[in-house]
C-alpha cells in the first residue's frame, strides 16, 4: 500500500474491499461513483483478475465505466441487463435507518436509477459519513438546464414550508460555466443544513418542473459498510438488523494499488 495513502482513504478501501466479498459469481453489478466506489472496482477487478470471477457492471458514470474498462471488468448498460442483483455504491451521507444523500460526485441520476434497479444496494463509507439527521452535506440537485434559475427559483420557494435550518441553493459551477452532468443537465446544492423529513423533501422536489431527481436516497440501502482507517470494517443490514464487525489485513495488496501509479 502506498505510504502516503490517508487513513480516510485506508477506510474507504476497507470498506470497499469487505463489500465486494458479498459478489457472488454469476452476478449482475450495480457500480457506484466516487473515490470509494473506486476502491470497490478495483477490489473487484482483483477478483475478476485473480480468481476468474465473472460479473457484469453496470457503471452509473462515465468516470465509472472508463475506470471498469481500464481494469478488465466487464461492463453494459442498464438496457442490456435490465435487472441487478446488487449494486455497490459509495454515499455523502447516511443515517441510522440508512437513508443517504449522494450526488456530491454529480453522479445521483444514473446512481439512483441503477440502486433501484437492483436486488439489494450496498453502502460503502468511511465512519465520517454517518450523521444523527441528514442535510449538513448540501442536498444536490439535478435539473435541466432550460429555465434552470426558474427551478431554482420554485425550489427555493418551496423550501420556505419544509422544516429546515438553512435555504440557500447554489448551481454547481465546474470553473467559470455550470457544471454539466453526464445527462447534460445542471446540479444545484441545497444547503439545508439539517433535513428534518428526508421522505417528504425528496417527494416535494419531484414534484417541481424543471427537477430531474434529487439525492435523498430513501429505502433503496439495505446494507452499510462502514471503514475505519486501522483496518476495522463494520457491516449493519437494515433487514435483519445484524450488525457485524471484521478486520480487512493491508497484505497482498500490490496489485489493488498497481494503477494508482505511486
Ligand atoms: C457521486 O455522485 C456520489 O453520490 C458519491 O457516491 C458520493 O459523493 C461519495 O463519494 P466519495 O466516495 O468520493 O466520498
Amino acid at each position: 500500500m502506498p505510504a502516503e495513502l490517508s487513513p480516510i482513504d485506508k477506510a474507504k478501501f476497507v470498506a470497499a474491499r469487505r463489500a465486494t466479498a458479498f459478489v457472488e459469481d454469476g452476478m449482475k453489478l450495480g457500480l457506484g461513483t466516487g473515490s470509494t466506489a473506486a476502491w470497490m472496482v478495483r477490489c473487484l477487478a482483483e477478483r475478476v483478475r485473480d480468481e476468474g470471477l465473472r460479473v457484469v457492471g453496470v457503471p452509473t458514470s462515465s468516470r465509472t465505466a472508463d475506470l471498469a474498462r481500464q481494469l478488465g471488468v466487464p461492463v453494459a448498460s442498464l438496457d442490456e441487463v435490465k435487472w441487478l442483483d446488487l449494486t455497490i455504491d459509495g454515499a455523502d451521507e447516511f443515517d441510522r435507518d440508512l437513508n443517504l444523500i449522494k450526488g456530491g460526485g454529480a453522479a445521483l441520476l444514473q446512481e439512483k436509477i441503477v440502486a433501484t434497479a437492483s436486488d439489494r444496494m450496498i453502502v460503502i463509507a468511511d465512519a465520517a459519513k454517518e450523521v444523527t439527521q441528514l442535510g449538513a452535506f448540501p442536498l444536490p440537485v439535478e435539473i435541466i438546464p432550460f429555465g434552470w434559475q426558474t427551478t431554482k427559483a420554485l425550489v427555493e420557494e418551496t423550501l420556505v414550508s419544509l422544516d429546515v435550518l438553512n435555504r440557500e441553493v447554489s448551481l454547481r459551477m465546474n470553473g467559470d460555466r455550470p457544471l454539466i452532468t453526464d445527462e447534460a443537465n445542471y446540479i444545484i446544492d441545497l444547503h439545508l443544513k439539517r433535513i428534518a423529513n428526508p421522505r417528504q423533501m425528496a417527494l416535494v422536489l419531484n414534484q417541481i418542473p424543471g427537477v430531474v431527481e434529487n439525492g435523498l436516497f430513501i429505502d433503496i440501502c439495505d446494507i452499510v459498510v462502514i471503514g475505519h482507517g486501522d483496518g476495522r470494517v463494520e457491516v449493519r443490514d437494515i433487514t435483519t438488523g445484524e450488525v457485524a464487525e471484521d478486520r480487512v489485513i493491508f497484505a497482498d495488496t500490490d496489485n489493488i494499488f498497481a494503477d494508482l501509479g505511486d
